[in-house]
């Protein structure tokens, strides 16, 4: 140890916006003082600089920054995901002891998470994943946080979490997830549940404008009002926001100016690889993912340009009614985009064998994080009243929400469909929709073409057993073989 008094409760170590801003968010609520650290010193010393308020106890080394904190020590690694966080906590399992706490912030792949805390936990330190959302403005004033680890992590680090998370409710918006992965599985799943809801939000703008002929400012007008109501969220406030910019070197509307190609991080891709593996049909989630790939795809998009369809002219009779079954369109998307988000939790948890509550998850997400919104309020009562739940979507208030609006959500995608207008997310989870309400689904055929050509045999509706049929040419050969 170098001497320095130990004074402060928590560290952050990376101090670009996020980790600064969360610095700073810390550093603002009663009781905790702050180490921070960053590789290159200049950027410590200009935060301590500029936010005197603070009170930030500045370390120039991994030494200094571990002798600097009060056992047991307690940082937050808020680094871009990859080697580099590797690289930082190789550097404080040196410098910090057993019952120390590390926690990556960062938007970190969940089975790297579950790697690192098996190999830092074999040092006595406790490794804590925690997913964070809400951007650089909730980093700042209260982000809604997703931490894993064990539970002797979280007895320390619960109320230090707790003081900078959002409020909603008067609830702070963190909970302990679950063990070692467990919370930056959620996080991704909240990401996937983003670029679900961003796409519907997209497509609903676009469709209302081809559909309409409004400008973008009379749909950020759509969207204010629409944001009173059940679709009250931070994406369709922020949307409304962005419709209504105006570009001020040309004077047109920002929108029209954006180049129309969607870049991604990867949590959005994580999620339906992870949902591929687990077997979970989160098609809504990859439809947006999806859409984002086909829109950087400029030199396909160019070829395709000449291809015949309809030119995307809608038939409108009355535009009023148009914009209100693209609203009600987009909130039963909306349901369905969650409840396979939700189902892709369940599954994970039980994968990894970790005890998430569902419901606790919808209400650390109602502040702070991309994804807040009303209704998550309706997702925790559905998982109190039935903890069991099979699928979010036929809760009560949500089967009730989809019946009000399924008629709606039809001709909307019947309506694009005709137009040549995309809507690969609202028309992908109405199809997930009716798939899940279909009496019988074509999967028996699909078994019988599976048993024809490789033998993969089959199970029948009226007796118990495994089937393979002697398939040929001649139907009164057909015979079925119980296998067993
Ligand atoms: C959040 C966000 C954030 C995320 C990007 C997604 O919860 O604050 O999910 O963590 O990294 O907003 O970025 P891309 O759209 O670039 O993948």
């Amino acid at each position: 140890m170098s001497g320095t008094e130990a004074q402060a409760n928590i560290g952050v170590v990376g101090l670009a916006v996020m980790g600064s801003n969360l610095a700073r968010n810390l550093a603002s609520r009663e009781g905790n003082t702050v180490a921070i650290f960053n590789r290159s010193h200049e950027k410590t010393e200009a935060l301590v600089e500029e936010h005197p308020e603070a009170g930030f106890l500045p370390a120039t080394s991994y030494e200094e920054f571990a002798a600097t904190l009060s056992k047991p020590r307690t940082a937050i690694i808020m680094v871009k995901a990859g080697a580099g966080t590797d690289a930082v906590i190789d550097e404080l399992v040196r410098v910090f002891e057993p019952g120390d706490i590390i926690v990556d912030g960062g938007n970190a792949l969940f089975t790297d998470t579950i790697r690192r805390e098996k190999a830092v936990r074999e040092t006595g330190i406790n490794f804590v994943g925690a997913g964070i959302s809400g951007g650089e403005e909730g980093a700042l004033n209260g982000p809604s946080i997703m931490p894993g680890g064990s539970d002797e992590s979280w007895v320390t680090l619960g109320p230090i979490l707790k003081s900078i998370a959002a409020v909603a409710e008067g609830e702070p918006c963190v909970t302990h997830v679950g063990h070692d992965g467990a919370g930056h599985f959620v996080k991704m799943i909240h990401n996937g549940i983003e670029y679900a809801d961003m796409q519907l939000i997209a497509e609903a703008y676009d469709l209302i404008r081809k559909g309409t002929g409004k400008t973008p400012a009379e749909i950020a007008d759509i969207f204010a009002e629409w944001n009173r109501g059940e679709l009250e969220s931070y994406l369709i406030e922020i949307t409304a926001e962005v419709l209504r910019q105006t570009d001020a070197a040309t004077g047109r509307p920002l929108v029209d100016v954006i180049l129309d190609q969607a870049g991604a991080k990867g949590t959005g891709a994580w999620t339906v690889q992870t949902a591929l593996d687990l077997g979970v049909p989160v098609s809504g989630i990859a439809e947006a993912v999806f859409a984002r790939s086909l829109s950087s795809k400029p030199a396909q998009r160019a070829a395709a340009a000449d291809l015949p369809g309809p030119d995307e002219t809608l038939d409108i009779h009355d535009a009023d009614a148009f914009v209100e079954d693209v609203r009600q369109a987009l909130y039963a998307s909306k349901i369905i985009a969650y409840s396979q988000g939700f189902d892709a939790i369940v599954a994970g948890a039980e994968q990894y064998g970790w005890d998430i509550k569902k419901g606790d998850i919808a209400a650390i997400w109602r502040g702070g994080c991309i994804i807040r919104a009303q209704f998550l309020n309706r997702i925790t009562e559905a998982y109190a009243a039935d903890p069991g739940l099979v699928a979010l979507v036929t809760a009560p208030y949500f089967a009730d929400a989809v019946a009000r609006t399924q008629q709606a959500w039809r001709r909307v995608v019947v309506a694009a469909t005709e137009a040549g207008i995309p809507a690969p997310a609202f028309a992908s989870s109405l199809a997930y929709y009716d798939g899940l309400r279909a009496d019988r689904l074509p999967a028996a055929l699909v078994q019988g073409q599976r048993d024809f050509f490789g033998a993969h045999t089959y199970k029948r509706i009226d007796r118990e057993g495994t089937f393979h049929t002697l398939w040929s040419g001649d139907r009164s050969e057909v015979e079925a073989v119980d296998t067993h």
